[in-house]
């Protein structure tokens, strides 16, 4: 008999590459999860039709429709519970979530953000990491909590910034790692290989690199 796969909705704003990662992924046969539901705030995101072109539901919420944080928040918590969902993966969500909602997730919420957290949270972080100089930065899949970009970090990867970089060429090379690390920290979380202890992660039977990324490069 086939192992129940873990039943995960997706919360998306825009143009969805990431979710296309995660669909991707799902659609390998081991795979220990399945996309049940994928909910927007945008009428019009562009991952609504990756969704739909993977037969997934989708609904659009509008949180313009809803007096306040919480009331929109309630909305998503009933159509993700009417879906039977189990985990709840945000992939470029846009809308702050209300700490009511944060908790009643907590441990089966996670974020991907183009960063090394803790460093450039928010909003701008490619410009912000060029600003700052830095010569590394990256991605971060992070448990949520409620402050912004905050929380136990599964997986990071890091990706050099290259001379002559603008955000747009420096966001378009940390999201191709983006792309692997989403799904490989779903698969570690779905397989109970990734649990929280004193707000850190701790893997099991993880393979952790010991290789340093150097840049610029010694040799
Ligand atoms: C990604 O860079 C993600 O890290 C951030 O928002 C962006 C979403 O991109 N949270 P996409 O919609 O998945 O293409």
């Amino acid at each position: 008999m086939e192992k129940e796969k873990m039943k995960v909705g997706v919360l998306i704003s825009g143009r969805g590459t990431n979710l296309q990662a995660l669909i991707d992924a799902c659609a390998d046969a081991d795979f220990p999860a399945k996309i049940v539901l994928v909910i927007s705030n945008v009428a019009d995101a562009y991952g609504l039709k990756r969704a739909k072109d993977a037969d997934i539901p989708t609904v659009f919420i509008d949180h313009k429709a809803y007096p306040t944080r919480e009331h929109f928040d309630a909305v998503i918590d009933s159509a993700l519970r009417e879906s039977g969902v189990e985990f709840v993966c945000l992939a470029g969500f846009m809308r702050i979530l209300s700490e009511e909602f944060v908790e009643h997730w907590r441990n089966r919420l996670i974020n991907i953000h183009p960063s090394l957290l803790p460093a450039f949270k928010g909003l701008d972080t490619h410009q912000r990491a060029i600003d700052a100089g830095v010569t590394i930065t990256g991605c971060t899949v992070h448990f949520v909590r409620p402050a912004m970009d905050d929380g136990p970090i599964i997986v990071q990867a890091a990706v050099p910034v290259l001379p002559g970089d603008d955000a747009e060429r420096l966001a378009a090379r940390i999201l191709e790692s983006e792309h692997v690390i989403y799904p490989l920290a779903l698969r570690l979380v779905a397989e109970g290989r990734a649990s929280v202890e004193g707000e850190k992660t701790i893997l099991k039977d993880g393979a952790p690199t010991a290789e340093s990324l150097i840049n610029p490069s010694p040799g």
